[in-house]
């Protein structure tokens, strides 16, 4: 009978088989599914492999401290972590086109990584958390919609580039699968119910010009939001919650002075698959909690507005 534990030593076995005493590659990203490829990989074959965390300088906060950490010091897997954050930022300075952002991000991401792999004497294997739903969707885009609505980067044509095989152990899961892998594994409860994170982070949440005073302003925020949705013990029935910089600003008056600050808009919606999503229905008194704590504590905004557009006709993100 099938168990995520029989799964779990099958995927292992058949890992083994596959990599031999070769060495295997894997990009890190902090999402739930590159966390399970990495600690799944790790049991199977331990030392032969090496994950590579690019840090493009757009992360949440705390987020890649968290990653190291867990990675590094508490599973004693090898990892190399870039701090790319100048060469993402300079490289995304005065960029203000969505689609421009993400080809920016999503190319420099695969050179980086790819030095990165250079570095430390190649491999002949990339690892990738390639889930079921994606295997369907690069088939069913044959002949499928024309339109791209917005083009997700992952590190597609890396292998071809670098001739290494593939080891994707996830190809035959879904989402909630993966998170019941993860759990398996033993992988903290912090990383397996972790929300949804876009590839290009933070850079498609500050629409307009993206600067690293910008990014620092919105990681404060964005860390205060989340704070209250767990404290109000909300974040596991939210499928994403985020805080958006936008690129206006706007009058106000704290204590006697006038202020003229950032808008912050703050979203939350419930999803099964992203392909539709509604606005979570916080109470009135929840969002103004959370509004007068980002004024009060992050300099630089002066209003906070909440999203209450669906998808469609909205996307989750912005951008
Ligand atoms: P949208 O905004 O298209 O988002 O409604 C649907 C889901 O996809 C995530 N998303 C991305 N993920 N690279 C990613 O890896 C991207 O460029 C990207 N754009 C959106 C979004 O966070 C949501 O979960």
């Amino acid at each position: 009978d099938w168990t995520m534990a029989s799964f779990r030593d099958t995927k292992i076995k058949e890992i083994r088989e596959q990599v031999g005493d070769k060495r295997v590659i894997c990009g890190l990203s902090g999402g739930v599914d590159s966390s399970v490829v990495a600690v799944l990989i790790h049991e199977a074959i331990g030392d032969q492999l090496t994950c590579v965390y690019v840090d493009h300088g757009l992360m949440r906060q705390g987020e890649s401290e968290q990653v190291v950490s867990l990675f590094r010091e508490h599973y004693n897997i090898n990892l190399v972590h870039r701090d790319a954050s100048d060469l993402f930022l300079g490289a995304l300075a005065g960029v203000t086109d969505p689609e421009v952002k993400r080809k920016t991000i999503g190319k420099l991401f695969i050179d980086v990584f790819e030095e990165e792999a250079k570095a430390v004497g190649g491999a002949d294997f990339l690892a990738q958390g390639t889930l079921y739903p994606d295997v369907i969707e690069s088939v069913s885009f044959i002949g499928g919609p024309s339109v791209t609505i917005k083009s997700h980067h992952n590190v597609g044509g890396l292998p071809e580039r670098m001739n290494m095989g593939l080891v994707e152990p996830l190809r035959e899961l879904f989402k909630d699968e993966v998170r019941a892998l993860g759990r398996e594994l033993g992988l903290h409860e912090d990383f397996v119910g972790r929300h949804p994170f876009p590839g290009p982070g933070l850079a498609i949440r500050i629409p307009g010009e993206i600067t690293r005073e910008k990014a620092d302003i919105l990681r404060k925020a964005d860390a205060i939001y989340l704070e209250e949705i767990r404290n109000a013990g909300l974040y596991d029935s939210i499928w994403q919650a985020f805080a958006v910089l936008l690129p206006v600003k706007t009058v106000g008056v704290m204590g006697d002075a006038r202020t003229y600050d950032h808008v912050c808009a703050i979203r939350a919606v419930n999803s099964t698959d992203g392909m539709t999503a509604d606005y979570y229905p916080f109470p009135h008194e929840f969002l103004g909690r959370v509004a007068t704590r980002i004024i009060n504590e992050v300099r630089g905004i002066n209003r906070v507005v909440y999203d209450v557009t669906s998808k469609p006709p909205g996307t989750i993100e912005w951008e």
